[in-house]
């Protein structure tokens, strides 16, 4: 055969397809999410998410040490408050859950990137993202929870607060009350392109955070909509975001694509809850290659323009990417 072009050839060994790689990833674009939650001395599995554990502030350290043994310093924290109400007060309070393990994981690992969820609904006792009018979010009078509740994280030692509730102008509300506050370097990570997704479902198990009433589709995202998703990334760089992130990331992987495309500024997605499930669930059954099956999402991610991957197999891929499996 008379063949010019034969792509074979760069396939031909691990030397070469290695070469040739155009993905390549590092464990430091690695986070890692984390629940902590109020009590003591407790350590408990999620049962919904095999492998992942609630942590007491007391019994953290357990976790946080297995991570930076792998080499991810990244972490983005969850808390779990003993007490909820109707305006979420556990969010933005000093001694709050998250504030608490923000003040001790800095101080025990100082080399930690400390990164926060600012959300109202894991201290709501309705289970919505922020304050309620009627039977919906009030978006303006919750912006100013949000923000209070970013700045007590970032006092309290938050490297960087990642907004997840979707409220219009989060974003802006947050940048200036830490501007005001002194605390222009720290970077915003936005949930700008988060879709209302039933793959959320064991993180809310894991949260007890599942709305007591409706749903989130009047502030998440419907999931038919690429062009919204586009429109939502470009006000939160207007508005002052330094990361965009897409959420979640296996099914969005075009948004992910179309972010990348339009926006100079680093793109995050997270693989959320419900995708670490299906695969830990498929994979304790035997159905599936486990390490395979979370390179190869990974490296999907990756490929579709993410610089920043968040997932509950971080310690892992972290492993994987030292040995070379991956990268
Ligand atoms: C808080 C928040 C959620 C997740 C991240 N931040 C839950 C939700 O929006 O219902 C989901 C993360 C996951 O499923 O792993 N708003």
């Amino acid at each position: 055969m008379d063949l010019t072009m034969r792509p074979r050839r760069l396939r031909g060994g691990e030397a070469i397809r290695r070469m040739v790689r155009e993905t390549r990833m590092d464990k430091a674009s690695l986070i890692y999410p984390m629940f902590v939650m109020d009590g003591e001395n407790k350590a408990e599995e999620i049962p919904s998410l095999v492998g992942q554990y609630r942590y007491t502030v007391d019994r953290m350290g357990e976790e946080l040490e297995k991570l930076l043994k792998a080499g991810v310093t990244n972490v983005m924290l969850f808390g779990i408050p003993e007490h909820k109400d109707e305006v979420g007060s556990q969010a933005y309070a000093e001694d709050g859950i998250v504030q608490r393990a923000l003040r001790k994981a800095k101080q025990d690992y100082p080399e930690l990137y400390l990164i926060t969820d600012v959300c109202m609904c894991e201290y709501t006792s309705h289970g919505h993202c922020g304050v309620l009018c009627d039977h919906d979010v009030d978006n303006d009078p919750t912006l100013e929870l949000l923000a209070k509740t970013a700045l007590s994280h970032v006092q309290a030692g938050a490297a960087m607060v990642a907004p997840s509730d979707m409220m219009d102008g989060r974003v802006r509300a947050i940048r200036e009350k830490l501007d005001a506050n002194g605390f222009q370097n720290t970077p915003i990570m936005s949930y700008a392109v988060k879709y209302a997704s039933a793959f959320y479902g064991p993180f809310r198990d894991a949260a007890g955070s599942a709305p007591s009433f409706g749903d989130r589709k009047s502030y998440q995202m419907d999931p038919h909509n690429r062009r919204e998703g586009i429109k939502e990334a470009l006000l939160d760089v207007e508005e002052g975001a330094d990361i965009i992130m897409v959420k979640p990331a296996m099914s969005y992987l075009d948004l992910v694509r179309e972010v990348r495309d339009c926006i100079d500024l680093p793109v995050a997605t997270y693989s959320v809850s419900g995708e670490y499930a299906m695969v830990k669930a498929a994979a304790l059954k035997g159905w599936i290659d486990e390490e395979r099956i979370v390179c190869e999402m990974a490296t999907a991610a990756y490929r579709a323009g993410a610089d920043i991957y968040i997932t509950y197999y971080a310690k892992e891929l972290a492993g994987f990417m030292q040995e070379g499996r991956i990268g």
